[in-house]
């Protein structure tokens, strides 16, 4: 049976380029976006072997419907793909950074993702090998020198990746990674980024399809584990 995928946010950017690659490998692919509109088009531009639904995952309601849309249609989830994320401080330091700012930013970037995969939990369970991949960023590294670019953004990518080792202590039978795509030329990363979107797609699809299941509470760029 081909395996399930939901992507969230992926209308555009890297989780449109990870969906076309899933899809064209025979994934069954859920393409997700706030807008309905943007995702049934996404869907198309895709043409074969996927769907959409719309998904806010700040909206509890949305959430819940989004879960028992595919318990109605599938009965199972086999991969969550957290790819959605804001950036609303790039060019902010942190003496300029509005406290709420961050705080809807943690809102979306780690909160939405932990509610959306409380949501998957039960769908996820009844996959024989289920998966959850993060999409962070080298942004929320602890390792090397302190960065201070984008820092609401930075933190919100570093809580992400503490979710992920929760996830992955809490959910035993469940693969859970966070990923860093490298910086990619997307309406997030700009035009000036060296990778294309569909090369920092290549380690969510890797995740997806190829890596083995065995690969638990990692940080994974370019398919190697890289320093938390
Ligand atoms: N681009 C880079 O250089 C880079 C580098 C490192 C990490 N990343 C990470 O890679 C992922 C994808 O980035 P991208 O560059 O492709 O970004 P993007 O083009 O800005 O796409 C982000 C997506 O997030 C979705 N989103 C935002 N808020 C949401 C919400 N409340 N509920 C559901 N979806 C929401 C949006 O979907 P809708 O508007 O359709 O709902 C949007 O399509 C992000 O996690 C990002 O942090 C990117």
């Amino acid at each position: 049976m081909a395996p399930l995928i939901l992507i969230t946010g992926a209308t555009r950017g890297i989780g449109f380029a990870a969906a076309a690659q899933l899809a064209a490998r025979g994934a069954q692919v859920i393409v997700a976006s706030r807008d309905a509109t943007r995702a049934q088009l996404a869907a198309e531009k895709i043409e074969r072997n996927t769907s959409w639904l719309t998904l806010d995952i700040d909206d509890p309601e949305s959430v819940s419907a989004a879960a028992a849309s595919i318990a109605t249609r599938h009965g199972r989830l086999d991969v969550l793909a957290n790819n959605s994320a804001v950036l609303l401080d790039h060019y902010q330091d942190l003496d300029h950074l509005k406290p709420e700012t961050l705080a809807e930013t943690l809102k979306t970037n780690v909160v939405g993702t932990l509610r959306i995969s409380q949501a998957m939990k039960n769908l996820l369970e009844k996959s024989p090998a289920p998966r959850i991949i993060n999409v962070s960023s080298g942004a929320g590294q602890l390792d090397g020198e302190p960065q201070s670019w984008a820092p609401a953004y930075c933190i919100s990518k570093t809580a992400l990746n503490m979710l992920t080792q929760q996830l992955t202590a809490a959910w035993p039978d469940v693969m859970v990674n966070s990923m860093c795509p490298g910086w990619c030329r997307t309406e997030m990363g700009g035009d000036n980024a060296p990778r294309s979107a569909e090369e920092g797609a290549g380690t969510l699809t890797w995740l997806a399809l190829d890596a083995p299941h065995s690969l638990r509470g990692s940080f994974i760029k370019d398919r190697q584990a890289i320093p938390w």
